[in-house]
């Protein structure tokens, strides 16, 4: 029997509801996310969650579009913690009123007076919370009362002990809450009773154990791209089928300077896992050949991949599964209005439509990226691999500006490897989340002993970001980008000048193509 304590985070469509669900995962607690109206309350006793979060979200409880579950869900004897909108909800669903806050819309920073109650044991009586709301509870609904206020707001959490019932307008889960993960620790310990069973090692080891009895005997397939996602799939069906895992990795010439080598010897050499590796450069340059567009590009190399995908495939015969790297936010409902659809997600650009198989494998479909990574340490992955920056699947080609040629690969190759070299070094920590050179089409001239040189513009990019919607630019030392501009123009031919890209995320994308 599955014995692992769940809790359910109830998304009414706020922003911040896979942080929700992120921070109670890091006590050790999974949680999952469901939109407010794919779940009933039986469902939710059957599913044996031990508490239930409320997210907040954007409307006001009386706006007849606001999101609103079955008042039932209070009666089930399952703990709740309401946050902003969803403390809202639980005063108005328990008979409450709400009310537009008196003195307008408190948002930032404010210190929260907090009662003695068992959601507050740890947390002093006076700490800084995170507020961003208009609307807040006006009068509690019987067998309530209120536990804390802020200047601005006279009931800032509210609470029905006998019922384990418990609302905060504040934000625990945004870390400008200083006892917000204290908080949270409260209500999933103290309130719900919960242990932190859900621990990485069990996962994986649960996750081995469960594939080696479902395939035992039989041939499972997975494109394997090197990123983190594919690669850690990869390693955990490996542990659990061994080489009736079929690995196929198609290697487009688009790679950066020696990943193709390094993902051979990570998973061949060093694992043992069953890897075919299509060395397929020349069929994917010839497609290119004279492409300037940056869409066709992708569009030719995406039709590529799942070409040479699938006739690697064919040689192999039936599958009984096709494994994909999904990870949980590609999976995740929102519980944003009734148009929500659930993301699709797959690492090959499209299900190859030639290979039989009966089913889809996704282990990763519970895991956050950061979860993930710990699984992928656990099972033996070096840490370069694992914590290794997203790259985009048609590789060097959306960041070669126009033609493609082996020339111009070869020169970006470089002087991508010597900006990662200069950048990882140590000389900059934390390191951007994304960091890469491009190659221009703008060529320029220079000197270089007593002669003339006309060669190409490499632009350096690096961004932080959290989610890669927007970005920064990142502020690198001048040194840095010293070291690195005088490196790439010593020791790439064929490289004058060297820029660095100072836009941010929007107006410009991350990529430049
Ligand atoms: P942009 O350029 O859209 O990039 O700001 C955001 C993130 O997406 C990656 N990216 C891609 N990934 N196929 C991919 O698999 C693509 O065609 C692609 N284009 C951009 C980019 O590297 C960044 O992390």
């Amino acid at each position: 029997m599955d014995t692992t304590e769940k809790i359910l985070v109830l998304d009414f469509g706020g922003q911040y509801n896979q942080l929700i669900a992120r921070r109670v995962r890091e006590q050790s607690v999974y949680a999952e996310i469901r939109p407010y109206d794919r779940i009933t309350p039986e469902e939710m006793r059957r599913e044996g969650y031990r508490g239930i979060i409320f997210t907040g979200g954007p409307n006001s409880v009386y706006d007849p579009a606001s999101p609103h579950c079955d008042p039932a869900v209070l009666g089930l004897g399952i703990p709740v913690l309401g946050i902003c909108y969803g403390a809202q909800l639980l005063a108005y669903l328990a008979g409450g009123t709400v009310a537009a806050a008196e003195h307008a819309s408190e948002y930032g920073k404010t210190v929260l007076h907090a009662e003695n109650n068992t959601l507050f044991e740890g947390v002093p009586q006076e700490s800084v919370c995170w507020m961003s709301h208009t609307d807040s509870v006006r009068a509690v609904p019987s067998g309530f009362t209120v536990i804390a206020h802020t200047e601005k707001c006279p009931c800032a959490a509210l609470a029905d002990d006998a019922r384990r019932l418990y609302g905060v307008q504040f934000h625990p889960e945004v870390t400008h809450t200083v006892f917000g993960k204290q908080i949270l620790k409260n209500f999933l310990f103290s309130v719900c009773g919960c242990t932190g069973n859900w621990k990485m090692e069990d996962y994986a080891a649960r996750t081995v154990a469960a594939y080696r009895e479902r395939y035992a005997g039989k041939k499972v397939l997975l494109a394997l791209s090197g990123g983190v996602d594919s690669s850690v799939a990869a390693m955990l069906l490996h542990r659990a089928i061994g080489r009736d895992l079929r690995c196929v990795f198609v290697d487009h010439g688009l790679l950066r300077k020696g990943e193709g080598d390094l993902v051979e010897k990570t998973f061949r050499e060093e694992a043992d896992v069953n890897l075919i590796r299509v060395n397929a450069a020349d069929r994917f340059l010839t497609k290119l050949a004279g492409v300037r567009d940056p869409e066709t590009k992708r569009r030719i190399i995406g039709e590529e991949f799942i070409r040479v995908f699938e006739e690697e495939a064919k040689k192999i015969g039936h599958v009984h599964a096709l494994a994909q790297g999904t990870i949980y936010p590609d999976v995740i409902e929102s519980g944003k209005g009734d148009s929500a659809v659930i993301k699709s997600h797959h690492n090959v650009g499209g299900l190859p439509s030639v290979i039989s198989f009966d089913e889809i494998a996704e282990p990763l479909r519970e895991l956050f990226k950061d979860e993930v990574r710990r699984v992928g340490v656990l099972l033996g992955l070096p840490e370069k691999l694992v914590r290794r920056q997203p790259f985009p699947g048609p590789g060097l080609a959306v960041r070669i500006l126009g033609e493609i040629t082996r020339e111009k690969i070869g020169i970006l190759q470089d002087a991508d490897a010597i900006f990662r070299e200069v950048l990882e070094e140590g000389a900059v920590d934390p390191l951007p989340d994304q960091y890469f050179a491009v190659l221009t089409e703008s060529r320029s001239v220079g000197v270089m002993g007593d002669a003339r040189t006309y060669g190409y513009t490499v632009a350096l990019r690096a961004v932080t970001t959290d989610d890669f919607m927007t970005a920064e630019w990142a502020r690198l030392p001048y040194e840095v980008l010293e070291e690195a501009s005088g490196r790439i123009t010593n020791e790439v031919s064929g490289v004058s000048r060297v820029v660095y890209d100072i836009s941010s995320k929007p107006p410009a994308t991350v990529e430049w193509e």
